[in-house]
């Protein structure tokens, strides 16, 4: 068979292939230089900017745990200055869309960072972190209100032309109404799931494990709920979705594009396989080989329910 074609678009973003780097587990890149051409990945989204630098969380912020792993690292960032300034040059001399997740602590923190991103050369589109606390309605996340998910993501909206993905947070009981939101609010596409809120204890100590008590699981052990949290999202929303959350491997990758993820993100993935990105990639074009599928689309949504 001929090379099966693996591009995608997402809301606007145009991808060789589905894989992209989940933010923070891929720093900006350089790390990965080395260890192979980062050109072959769908799409780079690096580690969550905010407007100033931000120190992030005490240690310890990490941990591994059964089946994945808990941070706790508290969005640490060189702030939008240094960003453009250090490691902007690099991302900008790839052949592959890079995408800026960014986050603030209120809706006008939001705004003025979109702005400024929106005046950058060589950027593909943000991806919006709306996990994280609104510091002015009393430290809610944005992510697990309707009402404060559509204002985040409108005032990011008014603000910038280029393609925008608001990443969503699984600790909702009813994702598909926040995907809705932020989709009237304009959205280009959703990509879901940011991380679990979760807690350990040692008990010798009887202290928490992380110093800021909880912290978020990531890796193999939340793949079943985003596997879920995807297929209702797909089914609720007409905009691209992009599946995060466990995957390991290509047969993860699979899973979340049968439901229907236009594309897919890899995290704690790189931090076991540096390789794992673009081991996936090549996983996905050998199975559309072995399947008779030309193009991926194909296998896009085509879950048997
Ligand atoms: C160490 C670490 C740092 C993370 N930092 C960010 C971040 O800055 N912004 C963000 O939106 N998500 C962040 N995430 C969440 C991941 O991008 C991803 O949504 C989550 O880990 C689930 O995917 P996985 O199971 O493949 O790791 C972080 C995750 C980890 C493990």
């Amino acid at each position: 068979m001929v090379r099966p074609n693996l591009a995608v678009n997402v809301g606007g973003i145009h991808m060789k292939n589905p894989v992209m780097t989940a933010s923070g587990t891929f720093g900006y890149g350089e790390a990965f230089a080395s260890l192979f051409d980062l050109n072959r990945l769908g799409a780079i989204i690096v580690k969550g900017l905010s407007l100033k630098p931000a120190p992030g969380n005490p240690p310890p912020r990490t941990l591994e745990t059964c089946g994945g792993m808990l941070n706790a690292i508290g969005l640490e960032n060189v702030g939008f200055a240094a960003f453009v300034k250090e490691k902007l040059p690099f991302l900008q001399s790839l052949d592959t869309p890079i995408i800026l997740n960014i986050y603030g602590q209120d809706l006008d923190e939001y705004a003025k960072l979109a702005e400024r991103i929106h005046d950058l050369e060589g950027i593909a589109g943000m991806e919006l972190n709306i996990s994280c606390p609104n510091v002015k309605a009393g430290g809610i996340a944005f992510g697990t209100d309707p009402k404060m998910a559509f204002q985040v993501t409108k005032a990011v909206r008014e603000k910038t032309s280029l393609p925008l993905i608001v990443k969503l947070s699984p600790n909702v009981t009813d994702i598909a109404s926040i995907a809705r939101s932020v989709e009237d609010a304009g959205a280009d596409a959703v990509s879901l799931i940011n991380t679990i809120t979760s807690m350990a204890v040692d008990v010798e100590t009887r202290r928490p494990r992380l110093a800021n008590k909880v912290g978020g699981l990531s890796g193999p052990a939340i793949k079943p709920i985003a596997l879920r949290m995807v297929w209702e999202t797909v089914q609720a929303v007409a905009v691209p979705v992009i599946g995060i959350g466990g995957i390991m491997d290509a047969s993860d990758a699979l899973e979340f594009l049968i439901v229907g993820a236009r594309a897919i993100q890899v995290g704690t993935a790189n931090f076991v396989n540096p390789r794992a990105t673009v081991e996936i990639a090549e996983g996905l074009k050998h199975y559309l080989v072995e399947k008779d599928m030309p193009d991926i689309s194909q296998l896009i949504g085509s879950l048997r329910a």
